[in-house]
């Protein structure tokens, strides 16, 4: 073997952490050659299309992944998805192994009465809406004044602060103009987001919670019965510093004034959703169910019900993995089953070759940077199974150029992402903005030829 070639399926922070550990690995005693591939024509997955774009802060991550990208040493191949312009045969016959880090798209699924009415929404598909996916719609309704957020996880916070953010805060980030237009003709006045537990049960983070709870022109609204806190609570709060602080954060709204103004988020806790209530087929309210403390920190039912009246629901209850061909999957878990990032046959047998990494790997919790511990564990097990690898009939490097270009796969190069990296960033500096993001494929394309 003159190079152990790898092919990485998915560009998202898992997919490059993998890369620039394999090279950077002291363990490694061979040359390697990486291909790494995404079905999208942008890198960096969810850093792209996942995080809010009023966190520059974060997506200036994307800063250090494209520093990994542009040394030259890992090839890109955008616009490649795993599955129809690639199959598992064709990666065994130019590669020696795969990992597959294409994390996750999908809402979670909530199974509640009246789940799939007009103006009932998953957040991932709001997110993808607002983060300019190009696959997914340019348009989005836009018309309720009360609008119910389920879930208390970092997810229903971003969706919660887009939704009652006025847009004009929103300018100076990179939505494309048909966002920023759509969110301007928004009547929003309030925005309730309901936990199924309690204060310290949120599964926020401290900086995210204090951003939204302290939106410019929104009122924060909390209810006093919500503050309830047992004997798991008290110990969450002693034993986890992030815990404590989220808690002060809440207990800082308790009895705070509010100043009139024109948006309002309220926080429910203890609200388990149950239903929603239609009319004529649309959202008109939401019944949720009380819950109470367990003791543990958990919570049990009461069968005290009530209805609030909005027009959309919002529904963040965590996001869902998506099945490969020919890859094994978990379908309650929505992952790839694995040890370590070795992925595993039904029979829980290795199978040779076949690795995973990130959220698909693990499942759809954890930051960005969780995706690099995550990648250094499947890159030891890569390196540890040299025995086991893949004897590919051709593993030249142009062999795979060549395949895609036979079945006419309009791949993107790095160079090619480079080009669209400056166009969006002329488009942004035309409005004083550091970029705005491309939309649509076709337009991706014709940016990326020279
Ligand atoms: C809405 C949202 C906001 C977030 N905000 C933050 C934040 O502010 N800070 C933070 O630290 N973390 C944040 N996270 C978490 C962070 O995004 C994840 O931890 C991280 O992106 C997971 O990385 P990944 O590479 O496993 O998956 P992803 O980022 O999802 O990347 C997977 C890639 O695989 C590609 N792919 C999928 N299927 C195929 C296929 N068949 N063929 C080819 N390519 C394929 C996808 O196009 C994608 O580019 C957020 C998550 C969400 C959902
Ligand atoms: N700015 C950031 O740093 C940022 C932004 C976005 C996402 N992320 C990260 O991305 C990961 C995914 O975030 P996420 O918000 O999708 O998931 P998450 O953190 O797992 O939160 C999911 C929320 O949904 C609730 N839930 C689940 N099923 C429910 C049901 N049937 N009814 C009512 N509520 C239900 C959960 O409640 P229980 O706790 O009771 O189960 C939890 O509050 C997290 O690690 C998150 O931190 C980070």
């Amino acid at each position: 073997m003159s190079k152990f070639r790898l092919a990485i399926v998915g560009a998202g922070p898992a997919g490059i952490y993998a890369a620039d550990l394999l090279i950077k690995s002291e363990l490694r005693d061979f040359d390697v050659s990486i291909d790494l591939f995404d079905m999208l024509p942008a890198p960096y997955g969810l850093v792209r299309y996942g995080v809010a774009p009023d966190h520059p802060r974060i997506k200036g991550i994307i800063k250090a992944l494209y520093e990994v990208l542009d040394r030259g040493d890992i090839r890109f191949f955008g616009n490649v998805n795993y599955g129809t312009d690639l199959t598992l045969e064709d990666l065994k016959q130019h590669y020696n192994a795969v990992i597959f880090s294409t994390g996750a798209i999908k809402d979670a699924a909530l199974n509640i009465p009246g789940i799939e009415l007009d103006g009932s929404y998953g957040a991932a598909d709001f997110v993808n809406w607002y983060d300019a996916h190009p696959d997914f719609a340019r348009e989005w309704p836009l018309n309720a004044k009360e609008i119910a957020v389920i879930g208390n996880g970092n997810v229903a916070l971003d969706v919660a602060r887009i939704l009652v953010k006025h847009p004009e805060q929103l300018l100076s980030t990179d939505i494309p103009d048909n966002v920023y237009q759509g969110l301007k003709t928004s009547p929003v006045t309030d925005v309730h987001i309901f936990g199924r537990r309690g204060p310290a049960q949120v599964k926020f983070t401290p900086l995210e919670l204090r951003e939204a709870v302290h939106i410019e022109g929104v009122d924060t609204i909390v209810h006093e019965e919500d503050y309830q806190y047992d004997e798991g609570s008290q110990a969450a709060i002693d034993g986890n510093n992030q815990t404590r602080v989220m808690v002060n954060t809440l207990e800082g709204l308790r009895g705070q004034e509010t100043t009139g103004a024109p948006r309002r988020l309220h926080l429910h806790f203890f609200s388990s959703p149950v239903e929603i209530i239609g009319e004529d087929g649309k959202v008109a309210a939401l019944r949720i169910e009380r819950t109470k403390l367990d003791g543990k920190g958990g919570v049990v039912p009461t069968a005290e019900f009530r209805e609030i009246p909005v027009q959309a629901v919002y529904r963040a209850v965590g996001y869902f993995g998506s099945a490969l061909d020919e890859i094994p999957f978990d379908s309650k878990r929505g992952v790839i089953p694995n040890d370590g990032g070795r992925v595993l046959d039904a029979a829980g047998k290795q199978i040779p070759g076949v690795y995973a990494t990130g959220w698909i790997k693990r499942g759809p919790v954890g930051l960005i940077g969780h995706t690099k511990s995550d990648a250094l564990e499947t890159i030891t097990n890569i390196i540890a199974d040299r025995s086991t690898w893949w004897n590919p009939a051709d593993a030249s490097e142009q062999s795979v150029v060549d395949l895609l270009k036979a079945r006419n796969v309009a791949f993107i190069d790095w160079a090619g992402w480079l080009r669209i990296d400056a166009k969006e960033r002329a488009l942004g500096e035309a409005q004083g903005r550091e970029r705005v993001k491309l939309v649509d494929r076709p337009d991706f394309l014709a940016n990326a030829k020279a």
